[in-house]
């Protein structure tokens, strides 16, 4: 079997990491977590990958071009040799640089239905525009903000009173369903042989 090795990059709460984490204690996901990396040293994620038992590494990026960072970034997971890297509510845009070593195996979670509201702010930006269904996306990465090929998008209903905590909220139930299924996908393609990106229906 090829390698399942989920590398985490992360910089705040965490709530995607943790809910990867369980689908693949329950079994949901066959995969291996590798390590979680944050560019934030205090971010909860990463206290909790620690709790877990889990490779843990602070990175830190503030004051570091985004070209040297990303330098960084890979030298520090090359040699947990992840077959994949997964952006959990990381917050930066990585560089071709970093891209180039791991085609098609890079993928992000966004809270909103893309290509509409990418960047930050998804829920509040769907709200004010008045959209009557949102969601999130997991894609693959590319060199743009919240681009890339969709792998799977979950649909949620806006409802009466709608606020951007309970949009939100609601959103995030949906993410952490909808993102252990699409690094299921990416793994099963790389599997079979392909780029995960090429052709790839679902
Ligand atoms: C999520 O809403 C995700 O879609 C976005 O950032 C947030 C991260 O939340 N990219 P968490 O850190 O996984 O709880």
């Amino acid at each position: 079997m090829a390698s399942r090795k989920l590398a985490i990059l992360l910089s705040g709460r965490g709530s995607n990491f943790v809910a990867i984490h369980e689908a693949i204690r329950r079994g949901d996901l066959v995969a291996e977590i590798c390590c979680v990396i944050s560019n934030v040293p205090d971010a909860a994620g990463l206290a909790r990958a620690r709790e877990f038992g889990l490779n843990a590494v602070s990175l830190p990026s503030r004051g570091l071009e985004r070209v040297q960072y990303d330098r960084l970034l890979l030298e520090t997971l090359r040699p947990y040799s992840p077959a994949i890297v997964c952006l959990a509510g990381f917050m930066r845009v990585l560089s071709p640089v970093f891209l180039n070593e791991y085609p098609g195996r890079v993928l992000n979670i966004h809270p909103a239905l893309l290509p509409s509201f990418p960047g930050l702010h998804a829920q509040r930006q769907a709200l004010e525009y008045g959209v009557k269904v949102s969601g999130c996306t997991v894609h693959l990465v590319d060199e743009g903000m919240d681009t890339g090929p969709i792998l799977l998008q979950r649909a949620v209903e806006v409802i009466e009173g709608e606020t951007e905590e309970s949009l939100s909220a609601r959103i995030l139930k949906q993410e952490h369903d909808l993102y252990w299924r699409a690094i299921a996908l990416v793994l099963a393609r790389l599997e079979a042989g392909s780029e995960a990106g090429a052709g790839l229906r679902v």
